[in-house]
Order: C-alpha cells, then structure tokens, then sequence
C-alpha cells in the first residue's frame, strides 16, 4: 500500500490542549479557561493551566517530531496569546512564541500548519457576545490579517477554524464545551453563522496580504448511516448528514444553507445579512476533514432533528466511539464528488485507548491504536482512488493531552505524556507511524 508522492504526513494538536503557561507572557484568560475553572465542566476538574508545558518545551517537542520524521505539524495559535482582549493591542511577546515556533519546525523542515482557532476565544470577547455577536466577526478577520502579515511570509498552509459544529453545537445547545451554554439551538445556529462569515472575511483579509498561501478550513465529519433501509430511516440518516455535514459544506462551497435544514430549523435558523453567503463562500485553496466515527440514525419524532442514535456494531475506543474506517472513505468521496474542494486534508484522525507505560519495557503497547490507524488509512487511500484530491494526514494527535470535557483521562497521542515528569514516551503506534512515513505506506 503507497501513498501518492508528496503525500504529506503529520500529527496535530492544539494550544490549549497543550501549551499551559496560560498566565505568562501577558496571555489572558480564554473561555476554555474560564470554563475549565467551572466546577463541574471538566472530568476531575482538570484544567489546561500546565497541560504539556508545551510553551516551554517546544523546542523538546520539535525535536521528538523530527526523531518521528513528521513531514509537517499542524497546531493552533491561542488568540488571546496575541491578542489578550481579542482586538489591539498586539502582545508581541505572545506572537513571538508562534514566531519561535515556526521557525524551530522549519529548521527541522516540518511544514507548520496553522489553525487560527481551536476554541480559545479570548475571554474579553464573550463578555461583549462571543460567537454571538457580528463583532467578534470582525475581530477574528483582524486577528486572521495579522498572522498572515507576521507569520505568512514562513508559513503557506493556515486554516481558519477548527469544527464549527463543535463551536456551535456543544457550545450553546449540548453544553458541553465553552462557553457551555445549554438547549439554545438558536444561538448555536446564529454562532455557526457567525463562525463561517468571520472564516470567509479572513480569508479574504489573508488573501490580500499573501496571495501565494494555501487557505482552508477544517469540519468536523461523521459519515450518516440509516439504521434500516426503511424510507423513515433514510430521511433521518438524510438529516443527521444536514445537521453534520451539509450544513457547513453547502455554505462553504455553494453560497446557500440547505433548504430542508432550514426548514426543519424553522425560527432557529440563524439571522443572515445580505452578502454573508457571498462571503461564506470565498473561494478557499482546501478543505481539512476531521473523521473519527460514523452515526447510526433512526427516524424517530424527537425534535428538532426527528431521529434517535444507535449504537453500531464495530468495536470501541475509550471515547465509546464506534471504529468505523469505511466512513473515512465514504465522506472524503462523497465531499469531492458533491463539492469539488481544490485539495483534501484528513487534519484529525486518531483514537483514544486506555494506556499504560509497560514497567518491564518502558514502552506503550497500543496495538489498538495501530489498527485503527491502519484501517483508516486504507480507507483514505481508497478515497485517493476514487479520486478525491487528498494531500496529506496528520494523526491527532502528537502527544496525549488536555481532551477537553474529558480532561487528561482520554489519551490520544501515539505519544505517551507522563503528567507529573512531563516525560514524552513514543508509543508503539509513533514507531508504527515513523516506519510508514519512511515507506509513504507499507
Ligand atoms: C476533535 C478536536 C480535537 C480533539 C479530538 C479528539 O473534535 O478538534 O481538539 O479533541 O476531537
């Protein structure tokens, strides 16, 4: 099995989930601290205040990512970092560290990848509306403008944001993310809008400062499975696609929200100004697909989205994720069939298990891991097959860290991070993964 030459291979994470230092150097708050330090928000209340002390062992970081041979790094810039308050003034202090960054991965010629926002929303913002309000719109195009002035000249791949779904979604109706609001579909909506405008605006404001760069976004995709071949179920596993999948890539590559989606959201649909889709849908240089597991879905009268989730069948992470490969295969060809991306990234694909550092050998033995990488990365080579114009695969994630709601109980990496040493541990799976990028396959 090879990949296509050129074929980019990498690994991901992002700054809160790693950096720590979140009070040095003028950084602010950003509502992934605030929302960590809430009782109750995060597993163990686990927050990302040290993390993987990535601030000051990048330099460490970047050699273990050059010993893995990684051939490009994609992370995060933390927005309150640069901009404490979210708009001016420039913390130069902050950025340098971005700078330092960058120039410490190019040294070792791994191509840094910038994410814009990974969810650390300066604080200052969502206390004047966060995603809310058309403001912040504009504050992330000035943020976006900056970094393409200050870092673009060394780095060409910069994806605006991270999963709108997931800044939406669990944001402000599931709660289970920052800013942790609950049940209002609306504003999830209106943020998702609001989200994907400030993407087009700043990739408008970057094009015009580095016309040469490689500008993106990355989803957040499941591939919708029907429960049965019943009618019912098909129409939801039609509406589980709107909700996840359509909902952003009609926007994006079309300039129009889907018109049953619409209509199922009825009042909640967001509020869209004249020329928002025009922005939305600024043409972009590539689309980066984030894929972990598929969704089962019956029709059932459940509203908003009329359907219930099953539980496949397959096998199991410690997310209590299904392993499913195919739908890797079957989202990266259906997205280029329906709307003709430029170029495919897979940005995010990993698994969390249950390791443990092995005494007796001093390694981390994930063959679980293995499989699941194996598996997915046969059905990314299919999708290549099929024609979709996949460029690379960054596994997610480098080391393991912060999860999120889950704190440090989920552990990603296909390095293993000893929390109390900050010892880094390559696991089974990161030697799995040097050898295939050795080979560009197996
Ligand atoms: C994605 C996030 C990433 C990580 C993985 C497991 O939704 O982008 O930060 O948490 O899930």
């Amino acid at each position: 099995m090879k990949f296509p030459d050129g074929f980019l291979w990498g690994s991901a994470t992002s700054s809160y989930q790693i950096e720590g230092a979140v009070a040095t150097d003028g950084r602010l708050p950003s509502i992934w601290d605030t929302f960590s330090h809430t009782p109750g928000r995060v597993l163990n209340g686990d927050t990302g205040d040290i993390a993987n002390r990535h601030y000051e062992l990048f330099r460490d970081d970047v050699a273990m990512m050059a010993d893995l041979g990684l051939q490009a790094y994609r992370f995060s810039i933390a927005w309150p970092r640069v901009f404490p308050q979210g708009v001016g003034p420039l913390n130069e202090k902050g950025l340098a560290f971005y700078d330092s960054l960058v120039d410490a991965l190019l040294e070792k010629n791994i191509e840094p990848m910038i994410t814009l926002y990974h969810w650390d929303l300066p604080q200052a913002l969502q206390e004047t509306g966060g995603w809310q309000s058309r403001d912040t719109v504009h504050a992330f195009a000035d943020y976006a403008a900056l970094i393409a002035e200050t870092l673009g000249d060394r780095v060409k791949h910069i994806a605006t944001h991270n999963e709108p779904w997931c800044v939406g979604f669990l944001g402000h109706w599931m709660g289970e993310h920052a800013p942790g609001e609950r049940g209002n579909l609306k504003a999830a909506l209106q943020v998702i809008h609001h989200v994907l405008l400030s993407h087009g605006l700043a990739v408008q404001a970057m094009r015009a400062i580095r016309p040469e760069a490689d500008l993106g976004i990355v989803l957040n995709h499941t591939w919708s499975h029907a429960a049965s071949d019943s009618e019912a179920d098909i129409q939801a596993a039609h509406r589980h696609d709107g909700f996840f999948n359509r909902w952003f890539l009609d926007p994006l590559f079309r300039g129009e929200y889907p018109a049953d989606m619409l209509a199922l959201y009825g009042d909640d649909a967001p509020v869209v100004q004249a020329g928002d889709l025009d922005n939305i849908s600024t043409p972009i240089d590539f689309l980066g697909v984030n894929y972990y597991t598929r969704s089962v879905v019956a029709d059932s009268l459940k509203p908003p989205l009329l359907l219930n989730h099953l539980r496949g069948e397959g096998p199991r992470t410690a997310m209590d994720w299904e392993v499913y490969a195919p739908g890797l295969c079957n989202i990266l060809t259906r997205i280029h069939q329906d709307y003709h991306p430029k170029a495919l990234y897979v940005t995010e694909n990993g698994a969390a298990y249950d390791d443990v550092l092995d005494a007796t050998t001093g390694g981390v033995h994930d063959p679980d891991r293995i499989e699941y990488l194996r598996q997915h990365l046969e059905a990314a080579k299919c999708a290549i097959d099929n024609g979709a114009p996949l460029k690379g695969y960054f596994v997610w994630s480098l080391m393991d860290n912060f999860e999120w709601a889950w704190g440090f109980d989920k552990r990603f990496g296909i390095v293993y991070v000893d929390y109390a040493s900050q010892k880094r541990v390559l696991k089974d799976s990161a030697l799995w993964f040097r050898e295939l990028i050795v080979h560009n396959g197996w």
